[in-house]
């Protein structure tokens, strides 16, 4: 494998897999315009992986600098991470959304067409599924998404499948993530981002813990589950990122458009989760009831069983070491 672009590689998921890569002794460059990243993570990898780390401000609609990165630095294959995140933020500005997530990602395909590189990992959700009409949701699942960064998932992914059929040459791969938590075992990073907009479950558990708010809010209690409350696929962001790395060398043996659940394939409630953070931590979570959250699905876990059988991917890390990795990250941290 030659240099691989990383772009929003100071992020959660993209310094975790460029940590991965590094230990893999394979060679990356990371593209960041700092919209949701510290600039710390730069050290703090380079302590992690014991080299510097080659970083370049800029934004993914820039054509251009993308280009001159391409023709620069010897990239085969891209891993496209840089987009926004927030589901209730994209309710409120759906064009903001839109830009970054399609329009940026159109034109990293653009610089990467004219500079002819061809392989490319894009990060995408299980959001993109909606509500399910079966579980545990395989690739085949219908797609239904249900707001604007779901839209702007399902969309890329429709132009990476069009793309493919229109020039064989692309060898792309789509990972649809369930939900990551947890942090490198070196816990000098973790899920840090700048944006404090609609926080997901476990930030939300360490605010709570760390004194910020009183209590964890748990959205609804009165679902058709075993406990009431809702049940998801939480993956270690440590198995998400290797799912990266495995991703990577299955685009050097294949061809065409691939996509890929990335959960472990096995569903916890909310209250499942507090509970084990509890217990593996010692500290108690304050929590209360509320009502639903809007949008919410009732119970989302994968089938990841395309991932085993195609790209030599699965899970490894249990519930236990993603919330102890969590509440360790943010002890020395935060
Ligand atoms: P993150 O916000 O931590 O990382 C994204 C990085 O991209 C940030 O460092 C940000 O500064 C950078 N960025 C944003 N816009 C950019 C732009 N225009 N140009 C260059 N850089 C830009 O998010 P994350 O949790 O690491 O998510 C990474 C990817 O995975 C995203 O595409 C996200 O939609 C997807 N995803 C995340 C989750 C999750 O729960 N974290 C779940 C499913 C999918
Ligand atoms: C998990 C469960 C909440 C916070 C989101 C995005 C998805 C993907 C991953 C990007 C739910 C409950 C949460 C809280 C709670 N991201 N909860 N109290 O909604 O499954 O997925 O992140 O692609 O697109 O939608 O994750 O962590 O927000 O919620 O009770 O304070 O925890 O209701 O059941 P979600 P989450």
């Amino acid at each position: 494998m030659n240099n691989i672009l990383i772009t929003g590689g100071l992020g959660y998921i993209g310094s975790h897999t460029a940590s991965i890569l590094a230990k893999n002794n394979i060679r990356f460059l990371i593209l960041d315009n700092l919209s949701n990243c510290k600039f710390s993570v730069i050290e703090r990898l380079e302590k992690i992986i014991n080299k510097k780390v080659c970083f370049i401000e800029g934004d993914i609609r820039d054509t251009n600098k993308l280009k001159a990165i391409f023709q620069k630095h010897d990239i085969s294959s891209v891993l496209h991470f840089a987009a926004l995140k927030s589901v209730e933020d994209s309710l409120f500005e759906p064009t903001k959304y839109y830009e970054t997530n399609i329009s940026g990602t159109i034109s990293l395909l653009n610089a990467m067409k004219i500079t002819k590189v061809r392989n490319l990992v894009f990060s995408s959700s299980a959001t993109v599924y909606g509500q399910p009409k079966y579980l545990p949701i395989d690739e085949m699942h219908r797609t239904e998404a249900i707001n604007p960064y779901g839209i702007s998932k399902f969309i890329v992914e429709e132009i990476l499948s069009d793309l493919v059929k229109h020039d064989n040459t692309w060898s792309i791969n789509s990972l649809r993530y369930f939900n990551p938590v947890g942090a490198h075992p070196s816990h000098l990073i973790g899920d840090d981002p700048i944006s404090t907009k609609s926080k997901n479950l476990m930030p939300n558990i360490i605010d709570v813990v760390n004194g910020i708010t009183k209590e964890i809010k748990i959205f609804g209690n009165d679902y058709d589950t075993k406990d009431g409350t809702c049940i998801r696929d939480y993956i270690h962001i440590m198995d998400l990122a290797n799912a990266h790395y495995k991703s990577l060398q299955f685009l050097e043996k294949s061809k065409g458009f691939n996509i890929f659940n990335i959960g472990t394939g096995r569903g916890y409630s909310v209250l499942e989760l507090i509970n084990t953070f509890e217990d593996t931590t010692g500290i108690k979570v304050p929590k209360c009831f509320v009502n639903r959250r809007d949008g919410d699905v009732q119970s989302c876990y994968a089938d990841p069983t395309k991932a085993r059988e195609k790209l030599g991917w699965h899970s490894e890390l249990d519930l236990r070491q993603m919330c102890l990795s969590s509440f360790e990250f943010s002890r020395l941290n935060l």
